[in-house]
């Protein structure tokens, strides 16, 4: 069956049966609702090119990113105790685990691009998947990159012009975070290929900075040997493991909200799963080998750090990597250190980018933004076929297999990334963090919680409906238990910032009716037209 009917570019994008990626899984039992793709993503779709370990880098490559490197500081003051602070990571760490299986089945029974988007619409009505792309859109992902962008500029400057620098104005800092952001864009719309590329390069290259850490802090542990013993003495040390563990429940939850950014990201494969070769078998792989190799990772460089620094140190530093390079081999630890851990923000960056430039191509799609986000390659008229590029001899073809697609160079969502990379930018001018942590916190935990439940939801309204990968009906319980209790002790703590939450959200709402409620259920349609009409002539 084509359904092109719901794609505005139909006539250029014929799909090849409705739903890409769910005919390539066979076809289950018919679901109660639509599994076609909505608004037709399927132009990007249609070119499944994204492997098992694509989607490992996407999910392990955002989610190192700068949290284990920085974020130790609120975990160890706020657990009160080594031991304490071993346990919130193992905690913060199995969530998401159980967050990432369940949401393994939901991409293995609704294999679209688009993650809880797609899920919450299908689930609950266009309405819910409609208030994540805007929150999505808007805030979630520009302000979460802009907050590593900012975190990568800090330590590029520091490692190549030095301390000082990055701690004199904010303002050099944020100008380097720019260049990286730019940078990250431009990998993104040369080529998907390049992209993956470079996030498969980077995952490599975390692991082997928190495997570095980890037998460093081991043998420094065994043998005391460290650069300049006189400043910072340090002998076998003895680790009170538990002296000293907080007793208060809001500490404890601060400090697994601190553990919690730094896993954040296990959604990452989600978005872009409709690209995958095969999502069924791969992405429960992919959410099985990368979380328990994250946790074990953090957990043996959090030890690494424990034995090689003091705890005032650990307690109180926010650039906790670099103290450790400069602790245990002076000036150059230092410097390979920040190196490190900007390269691991410029990662994450890039994992990002590469799924934040889908969504907004999504929200294109569905119309919920003006169709040119919509748009795949340069030409703005809708599409490849009308972007003639020469083609390239095969020579040039295999020159360049490894980093372009099949069809060439600039075959992404360009005009999706720009938008993404302009709003970023916003942030990174004007942003203040701490508003910015708190408000990822509250909301992304809120769409991941409606995300989950969903899945239990469906599990009782469609008991029969194909699901490649079936979690342990547990894991979602237990997933939703913890967020709701993050939630309330957020909204009990700062009620004020919950409520700015929950009324952005709300937003959302009128949005929805504008964009969607208008044009009375017809998916697609005139809205697109419109907003083109408008764009040419204004344009
Ligand atoms: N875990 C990442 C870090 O440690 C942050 C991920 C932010 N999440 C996101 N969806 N962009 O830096």
């Amino acid at each position: 069956s084509v359904s092109s009917a719901f794609d505005f570019n139909g006539a250029l994008y014929p799909l090849s049966s409705s739903g890409a990626g769910y005919t390539a899984l066979g076809t289950p039992s018919t679901p109660n609702f639509d599994l076609g793709g909505g608004g037709g993503q399927q132009s990007l779709e249609k070119h499944k090119s994204l492997t098992f370990l694509n989607g490992l880098s996407l999910v392990v490559g955002l989610i190192i990113g700068s949290g284990i490197f920085s974020s130790p500081a609120s975990v160890n003051s706020n657990a009160g105790s080594p031991g304490a602070a071993l346990i919130v990571w193992t905690v913060s760490g199995l969530l998401a685990w159980t967050g990432a299986a369940s949401y393994a089945e939901l991409g293995g029974a609704i294999p679209l691009n688009g993650g809880a988007q797609v899920y919450l619409s299908k689930i609950f009505g266009e309405w819910a998947g409609f208030l994540f792309t805007w929150c999505a859109v808007t805030v979630l992902k520009p302000g979460s990159a802009a907050i590593i962008a900012i975190i990568f500029g800090e330590y590029m400057v520091r490692a190549v012009i030095g301390a000082e620098a990055a701690e004199a104005s904010p303002w050099i800092n944020k100008s380097v975070a720019l260049l990286g952001l730019l940078c990250v864009t431009a990998l993104n719309s040369i080529s998907t290929k390049l992209a993956a590329r470079t996030s498969d390069i980077f995952m490599f290259l975390k692991f082997v900075g928190l495997l570095s850490i980890t037998i460093t802090g081991i043998i420094v542990a065994c043998t005391g040997l460290a650069y300049n013993k006189s400043a910072l003495s340090i002998t076998w040390k003895t680790v009170n493991w538990f002296e000293g563990t907080s007793t208060s429940t809001s500490q404890w939850a601060v400090a697994l909200y601190a553990g919690l950014w730094a896993f954040d990201g296990w959604d990452n494969t989600n978005y872009v799963v409709g690209e995958m070769l095969n999502p069924g078998r791969d992405l429960p792989k992919v959410i099985h080998t990368s979380l328990p190799l994250v946790i074990l990772a953090y957990l043996l460089a959090s030890l690494g750090y424990i034995f090689v620094l003091p705890s005032t140190v650990i307690n109180s530093s926010n650039t906790v990597a670099v103290a450790f390079g400069q602790t245990v081999f002076g000036p150059l630890g230092s410097l390979i250190l920040a190196l490190v851990v900007s390269g691991s923000c410029f990662g994450a960056l890039n994992a990002t980018t590469f799924t934040a430039g889908r969504l907004v191509y999504a929200a294109g799609k569905e119309g919920y933004i003006p169709a040119l986000f919509a748009t795949i390659g340069l030409s703005p008229h809708g599409g490849e076929q009308r972007l003639r590029l020469p083609r390239r001899s095969s020579r040039a073809r295999r020159a360049t297999r490894f980093i372009s697609d099949d069809r060439g160079f600039f075959h992404t969502p360009i005009y999706a990334m720009l938008l993404n990379a302009l709003l970023t930018a916003v942030y990174i001018a004007i942003g203040d963090f701490t508003t910015l942590t708190t408000f990822y916190g509250v909301a992304s935990y809120l769409f991941y919680f409606a995300s989950v439940v969903g899945l239990i939801i469906l599990r009782v309204t469609e008991p029969d409906l194909e699901r490649p990968y079936k979690c342990w009906i547990v894991t979602p319980v237990i997933f939703c238990c913890v967020s709701l209790f993050l939630l309330s002790r957020a909204i009990f703590a700062k009620p004020l910032q919950a409520l700015v939450v929950l009324g952005f959200i709300a937003v959302g709402f009128p949005l929805y009716w504008w964009r969607v409620g208008s044009r009375g259920g017809k998916r697609q349609g005139r809205s697109e037209e419109g907003w083109w009409k408008f764009w040419r002539r204004w344009g």
